[in-house]
């Protein structure tokens, strides 16, 4: 006679626009991501999906602010392996737990991460590179999303493989960086290949080495970290939804299934793979692979950020 109890308010999710919070600007690659996504969630869940960019220390003051929110599935974040996983290890007091202040919905991309330099930067591969940044250690300047952003953990285990620390300039993230990296105003970049393959596609930049065991057929001049003499220069990224903890069981699976049903999607696997996203395998994007991603990561990138160049 009685079955389970839903709530009313569970019974009709969504039944209000919902917030997807980005922790990093406009036209960056969370952004891209979450707006090729969202887009079609949408049409699934029938109800319209906001995008609020709310930028600041490298998305964690966003991740913060949604691990707060009210856990009813209408404020949810698109987090990664920076505001959940390499951040924990760089701020003493983050705020937050990413694997136990979060419900995780579903894991939407894997991103591999590119060495990227401004067009005129006076190193033609990577060997060169490296020569030049080691001889001019003052003079050399890498652009970043913020620490514990993607872009940030990244270089910073290059640094560390190569022995060099630079200035570091943070931006609100990597498209604004990208935008700086254009005009030539800052040396160097470890971005996520989103962002990059249209700026290397018109010569705007270039590129020495992708940080993947293999080369990408979407830039595929660009060798491996491996064959560029650094194989230790690995960066598995990714891109996920997270809602706050809390959320109730079935609000999850209903937002997990619009993400699932999304990647199946042309209008999202199109323009995600053109610009170098790996879209996940079924097995990959349910809440409980995305929680051993974020526990796996959490730990690994524990371990790298702790070393230093000295
Ligand atoms: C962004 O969208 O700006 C990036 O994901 C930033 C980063 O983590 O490097």
């Amino acid at each position: 006679l009685f079955g389970p109890a839903i709530s009313q308010e569970q019974a009709s999710y969504p039944s209000r626009q919902i917030k997807l919070i980005v922790p990093f600007a406009k036209g960056g690659p969370t952004d891209v991501v979450a707006r090729i996504v969202s887009a079609e969630m949408a049409k699934t869940l029938g109800q319209p999906i906001s995008i609020d960019n709310i930028v600041g220390a490298g998305g964690t003051a966003a991740t913060l602010r949604v691990a707060q929110a009210a856990p009813d599935g209408y404020t949810l974040i698109v987090g990664h392996m920076g505001t959940h996983a390499a951040a924990a290890a760089l701020y003493p007091k983050l705020g937050y737990h990413p694997d136990t202040d979060f419900a995780p919905v579903a894991l939407v991309t894997r991103m591999p991460v590119l060495l990227l330099a401004r067009r005129e930067f006076p190193a033609a591969n990577f060997g060169e590179f490296v020569a030049y940044v080691r001889r001019h250690p003052d003079n050399v300047n890498l652009a970043h999303a913020g620490v514990g952003s993607v872009s940030y953990a990244s270089c910073m285990l290059l640094n560390y493989l190569i022995g060099i620390n630079p200035t570091g300039v943070p931006f609100n993230g990597t498209g604004p960086a990208m935008d700086a990296l254009v005009a030539g105003q800052v040396d160097f970049m470890c971005d996520q290949i989103v962002n990059a393959v249209l700026p290397l596609r018109t010569e705007v930049i270039k590129a020495y080495a992708i940080a993947s065991p293999e080369r990408d057929a979407v830039v595929p001049a660009v060798p491996t970290s491996a064959e560029a003499g650094l194989p230790g220069f690995q960066v598995e990224a990714w891109n996920a939804i997270f809602a706050p903890k809390g959320t109730p069981q079935e609000i999850v699976a209903n937002l997990n299934a619009a993400v699932v049903r999304a990647l199946d999607q042309p209008e999202v696997r199109a323009p995600l793979t053109a610009l170098g996203g790996i879209v996940p395998t079924r097995g990959q994007r349910t809440p409980e692979a995305l929680a051993a991603l974020v526990r796996s990561d959490l730990q690994k990138w524990g371990e790298v950020l702790k070393r230093q160049v000295p």
